[in-house]
């Protein structure tokens, strides 16, 4: 496919550098059209040099090929990133000054902005009614990311990850034109990990999880254009990039960070891995083995359950639109009943809407790349299997919370 990447003058310029290559290497021809602004960022050179292509921002360069008719009406799609807010005033405003902004106008294909700008900026009126304008004419405005900007200062005003701008281009050239991120404008709280319960200053009870599930599952949610805070118990992958991270250590902590997260998440999905006791006593020195007395016991005391507890005051806050909440169960069947019975059992006891199944073995599982799941609904629908990579996995988790979200059907 043929792209346009517009590339406007912010200091996120850099980053699309990597968008580019995304483009690239998924076989499409990309020719680059920076702003005038944006060559003190990047230089033109650096787009010549990856896209392959010549690039020019001058409706007088190559004049005999008409560029700033021809490369918006050949382009299958124009991405504009990081789109400043003078880019989108401009392109709100129909303005033709240079060669991005005919393409603009000439653009016969979808056309994806990924706006970087400060807060301040974002939230203004002005900049408010140019993207009104922009997306009732048909373009996709993705949200801009969360988190720290170019000062000391942090809010929404981040360019979204690359990899978040390739997913939604890459589904526009696919989609209809009314293209909207199916999490777009939605914050979710997903906790991830294993916590680990401290018996003294250096011994712990732990699990194995490894946080590959809850990792994949944030990226997959930040892809789908949400902010996502990640509550971060032990996990042996780092956090990804582009969501706002909580590290947390023991159930008790993560209980606090869940409660203060969740109370303005649209959706929270549990995948951390809870430990369901704590030693009743925590050593305040190391726990020495020692000849004249006896060994020690532990005795151990039961841990909140967060996630009965996200439920409760979730039904319990009168006029709160519904929050979506995701439990995880890992099971085994046995004499009792199977896997899927166990399960079904425990999403009527939490009380959650949706749970994800896992099917646990030794060798399965924790620390794997691939997993197998059954997503159940408590409203009853057909359970859902989904399986593959762990990115794979997420991605059809994440597409179900965002057809749940998405839907106008109450959830029983
Ligand atoms: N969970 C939680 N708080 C706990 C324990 C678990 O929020 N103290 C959450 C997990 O994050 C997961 C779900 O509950 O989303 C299911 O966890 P699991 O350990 O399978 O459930 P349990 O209620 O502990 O059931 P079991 O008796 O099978 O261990």
């Amino acid at each position: 496919m043929r792209i346009v990447l517009g590339v406007g003058g912010g200091i996120a310029a850099y980053k699309v550098a990597s968008l580019l290559r995304l483009f690239t290497e998924a076989g499409h021809n990309v020719t680059v059209i920076p702003t005038e602004a944006s060559t003190r960022f990047v230089g033109t050179a650096t787009w010549e040099a990856l896209s392959g292509n010549p690039v020019s921002n001058s409706v007088f360069d190559d004049v005999h090929q008409v560029n700033h008719v021809r490369l918006g009406h050949e382009a299958d799609l124009v991405v504009i990133a990081p789109a400043t807010a003078d880019l989108l005033a401009k392109a709100a405003t129909g303005q033709a000054g240079d060669l991005l902004t005919n393409t603009l106008l000439m653009a016969h294909g979808p056309v994806l902005f990924a706006p970087a700008m400060h807060t301040e900026m974002w939230q203004h009126a002005a900049t408010r009614a140019n993207v009104e304008t922009l997306r009732s004419r048909g373009a996709a405005v993705l949200e801009p990311a969360t988190g720290r900007l170019t000062g000391a200062d942090s809010g929404p005003g981040r360019l979204p990850e690359p990899e978040a701008i390739f997913d939604a281009a890459m589904a526009l050239l696919q989609g209809p034109s009314d293209f909207q991120l199916p999490l777009a404008g939605r914050t979710v709280t997903i906790s991830a990990g294993g916590t680990r319960e401290p018996l003294d200053p250096v011994r712990f009870l732990g699990n194995r999880s490894s946080g590959k599930q809850g990792v994949a599952l944030a990226v997959a949610a930040r892809n789908a254009g949400a902010s996502v805070r990640l509550l971060a118990a032990h996990m042996e992958v780092p956090p990804p990039a582009g969501v706002d991270v909580v590290q947390v250590e023991t159930a008790l902590q993560l209980r606090k960070a869940a409660l203060a997260a969740a109370a303005d998440s649209d959706a929270v999905i549990m995948s951390a891995a809870v430990a369901d006791f704590r030693p009743a006593e925590v050593s305040d020195t190391k726990i020495k083995k020692r000849d004249d007395t006896a060994d020690p016991v532990i005795t151990l005391v039961r841990n909140p359950d967060i996630l009965q507890e996200l439920v409760e005051l979730r039904n319990g806050t009168a006029g709160q639109k519904q929050q979506l909440i995701v439990g995880f169960a890992a099971e085994t069947g046995d004499s009792d009943g199977g896997v899927l019975a166990h399960a079904q059992a425990k999403l009527q006891r939490k009380g959650c809407d949706l749970l994800v199944v896992n099917h646990v073995g030794t060798d399965k599982v924790f620390g794997q790349d691939t997993n197998s799941v059954v997503i159940l609904a408590r409203a009853g629908s057909e359970p859902q299997e989904a399986s593959g990579t762990k990115t794979e996995v997420s991605a059809a988790i994440i597409s179900r919370i965002g057809y749940e979200l998405n839907s106008v059907s109450p959830r029983a």
